[in-house]
């Protein structure tokens, strides 16, 4: 495949997708770029692929001109976390998680770290998992409404200067409402027009989470199981296109 040159990249400010490749194999990871090809610019490797494969793997991917989205979600004691961010600074990682709910010191030594060892990766906060509900919050004592933590934790995940979210496309245009346009937010749950839904429920498409506020839409198995990835990918591009233009689709 083509190498994407750096000015063919998207410029922080732009907004773009990224596929979320989680796949339990190197080699079909890789076979589904070769597919892919240049059809994307990003990509979101977790911990599925992560716990494998490690850097290598990232470094792999990096070598193809693609940019990475490193989701380990870290969550530890502060020193614990930071000493982790100073070992990922070797790696081209660009935009990288952490968990709000490890606190203000966690993530203050979180961006002391990066804005020491690297400058360039982009810290991004999880607030509350789109898997815990109301009733699964109360079992670990929080008795806030999701959408209650999810601000609590935004607010603090900010001031304590990470440079953004991950959050449910539901939650965009409140967050971007309350934090201006300053903060990079990150939206899974996005579903091109005609993709299914799969369990996802709170899900939004393209042009709707651009409207919302979005950054970067993440994208996983309305590419990976779509027929030809290539063409799902070609026709997100122009679903993205569309919705930046302010047309609909
Ligand atoms: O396949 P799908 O498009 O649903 O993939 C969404 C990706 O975003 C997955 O990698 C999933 O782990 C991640 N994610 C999510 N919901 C969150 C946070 C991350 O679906 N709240």
């Amino acid at each position: 495949m083509e190498t994407i040159t750096k000015t063919e990249q998207t410029d922080s400010a732009s907004v773009d997708w990224i596929l979320a490749l989680d796949l339990p194999e190197r080699k079909a990871a890789l076979a589904c770029l070769d597919e892919l090809g240049d059809s994307l610019r990003w990509v979101k490797i977790g911990l599925q692929l992560f716990t494998r494969y490690g850097p290598d793997l990232v470094l792999q991917i990096a070598d193809r001109g693609y940019r990475i989205f490193l989701d380990l979600k870290l969550h530890d004691i502060p020193n614990t976390v930071a000493n982790a961010v100073q070992s990922l600074a070797s790696l081209p990682v660009d935009l990288m998680t952490l968990h709000g709910i490890g606190g203000s010191e966690m993530l203050q030594w979180a961006v002391a770290a990066r804005n020491e060892c690297a400058p360039e990766m982009r810290l991004l906060a999880v607030t509350v998992l789109t898997s815990m509900d109301a009733i699964g919050l109360a079992e670990i004592g929080v008795h806030n409404s999701p959408a209650e933590q999810v601000e609590r934790l935004a607010k603090l995940s900010l001031a304590a200067g990470v440079d953004g979210l991950v959050c449910s496309p539901l939650e965009l245009a409140h967050l971007r409402k309350a934090f201006g346009v300053e903060p990079v937010f990150v939206t899974p749950g996005i579903r091109p027009s005609g993709a299914a839904a799969n369990e996802q429920k709170r899900i939004m498409t393209p042009a709707d989470a651009i409207r919302a506020g979005t950054s970067y839409m993440v994208v996983g198995r309305p590419i990976l199981a779509a027929k030809d990835r290539r063409v799902a990918a070609q026709a997100l591009n122009a679903e993205l296109q569309a919705g930046l233009s302010g047309n609909s689709f």
